[in-house]
């Protein structure tokens, strides 16, 4: 922990442990004093008993641990999987604590091309110097190690966030439905999964938005009977193989091998004294292992992987990886669709209906590279969450519904999302995109300046949070007065 001031003193006593006995009562009633006078610092929430930090003061954490917050972070923001709000508290974080992003000169690296280091703003290999490493690299990219490595450092934290294809299926169709032909021809979407032949043609526009669009984020290759223009990717017919980049050491543990297609290269080595081939064959790359030796690779890449079904319970063993404060992982739900994603865990499978269960196993079967991932994940993140503890982080997940809760209370009208007919403030009206309504946020009005900031952060949506921090790290150039004044004079 860093120095400690007066004021966190304060709130160190005010929200300490019961423990703290008499010396806590006298606080409590100075605090409680305080807050009759002194208005917005504190905020007592009727029937949550919880006492709210102002959502902007650092905040403790869920297990006061004794760690050094991690301020390097790559997010690969994958589509149609809730990246959208974990978007808005890397802008957040990154916002209050002055880090440096590495930003797209628009709003993707490029996409769907693989991630260049060139893609990145103020990047200039050419310079000879060091590389200006950034703290945050978390737009929309297709992955692409080795030039991620270019931009940050090896040790950074990173991180991604998956959803079941069953539902990401849903939300891809409409919001993708004119820009992905397969989905533009398709009727419906039970149309599409019924018979997506009739529809999907490798190469297609927009293919990749169609079918595995996780896989196809993550950058894998891909088998060579779904390989597309844009995978790609021809690992045993390519005559130039890629070499097996090796980080240097000291870098960590982060992936061996940078480039994924490389794994899947034949490569000699020697086991009970004969030559073998360690990569798979023709014949088994559709199998099994082709899928393990990606995983394989990711796990030894990524350091955790949300998963959008769980997200409250992964925002906080986010919190806890990164050594952050729950006040730092809660926020609102970004770029969500009118009557599609309000509640990503409603999806829950136990509430479908027939035919939602017969869309969701057509949805994964054919999205079979997805499911294999999702299916992956999720089993990580319940390792982790045995590892945790269930019941403390059920209880950590109660208090971050209750301070998203006491947010909403505080910042919005309606104290939810809503219709963007209704926000007329273009700094808070989301990009419309797709055949659905994408829904925002109104800022009630009357909130304190402290607040009147902070609301505004949670309800910024990530092009205009993007302009902001644009606009931060590269200022316009301060135009000289014509006269020099007084004193620039000698
Ligand atoms: C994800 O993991 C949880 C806990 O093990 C399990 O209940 C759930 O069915 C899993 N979901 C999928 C789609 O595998």
């Amino acid at each position: 922990m860093g120095p400690v001031s007066p004021a966190r003193t304060m709130r160190l006593w005010l929200w300490g442990p019961r423990s703290l006995g008499v010396a806590l009562g006298v606080f409590m009633t100075i605090g409680f004093a305080l807050q009759l006078w002194g208005g917005p610092f504190q905020r007592r929430l009727p029937g949550v008993g919880l006492q709210l930090r102002q959502p902007w003061a650092p905040s403790r954490g869920p297990s006061v641990p004794s760690c050094t917050p991690r301020q390097r972070l790559v997010f690969l923001k994958t589509h149609k999987s809730g990246s959208s709000s974990v978007l808005n508290l890397l802008h957040r974080y990154g916002d209050r604590h002055g880090l440096r992003f590495a930003l797209p000169t628009r709003y993707q690296f490029g996409y769907p091309r693989l991630f260049q280091a060139s893609r990145v703003k103020n990047y200039h290999p050419q310079d000879g110097r060091a590389q200006p490493h950034f703290h945050i690299l978390c737009h929309h990219m297709r992955f692409n190690l080795k030039e991620v490595l270019q931009v940050m450092p090896s040790d950074s934290f990173f991180f991604s966030i998956v959803r079941d294809p069953a539902a990401l299926a849903h939300s891809a169709f409409s919001y993708y439905k004119s820009t992905s032909s397969a989905f533009r021809k398709a009727p419906s979407l039970a149309a599409f999964l019924a018979n997506p032949r009739a529809f999907y043609w490798p190469g297609a526009r927009g293919d990749h938005y169609a079918r595995n669009l996780l896989w196809f984020d993550f950058g894998l290759p891909f088998p060579p009977d779904m390989r597309t223009k844009r995978g790609n990717l021809h690992p045993l017919r390519d005559p130039n193989p890629p070499q097996l980049h090796v980080v240097p050491s000291g870098a960590g543990p982060r992936a061996q091998t940078l480039d994924p297609n490389a794994l899947f290269h034949p490569a000699p080595t020697v086991a009970n004294g004969r030559h073998q081939m360690s990569s798979p064959t023709s014949s088994d790359l559709e199998s099994s292992s082709f899928i393990q030796w990606g995983l394989a690779w990711l796990d030894s890449v990524f350091d955790l992987v949300l998963v959008a079904e769980y997200f409250d319970e992964s925002l906080v063993l986010l919190a806890d990886a990164l050594c952050w404060g729950l006040d730092d992982v809660v926020g609102f739900m970004h770029n969500a669709q009118a009557g599609g994603e309000q509640g990503l865990s409603a999806a829950r499978e136990g509430r479908w209906t027939d035919e939602e269960q017969q869309l969701a196993a057509q949805a994964r079967t054919w999205n079979n590279l997805d499911w294999a991932l999702y299916v992956h994940f999720n089993r990580s993140l319940w390792t982790r969450i045995e590892k945790y503890g269930q019941s403390r982080l059920e209880s950590a997940v109660a208090e971050l519904r209750a301070r998203r809760e006491a947010l909403a209370k505080l910042c919005l009208v309606g104290g939810e999302a809503l219709d963007p007919k209704y926000i007329t403030d273009q700094r808070f009206r989301p990009f419309q995109f797709g055949s659905a309504k994408v829904l925002g946020y109104i800022l009630r009005s009357g909130l304190s300046p402290e607040d009147q900031e902070e609301c505004e952060r949670l309800v910024t949506p990530e092009l205009q949070y993007k302009d902001k921090l644009d606009a931060k790290q590269f200022p316009p150039p301060v135009s000289l007065p014509l006269k020099p004044s007084r004193l620039l004079s000698p």
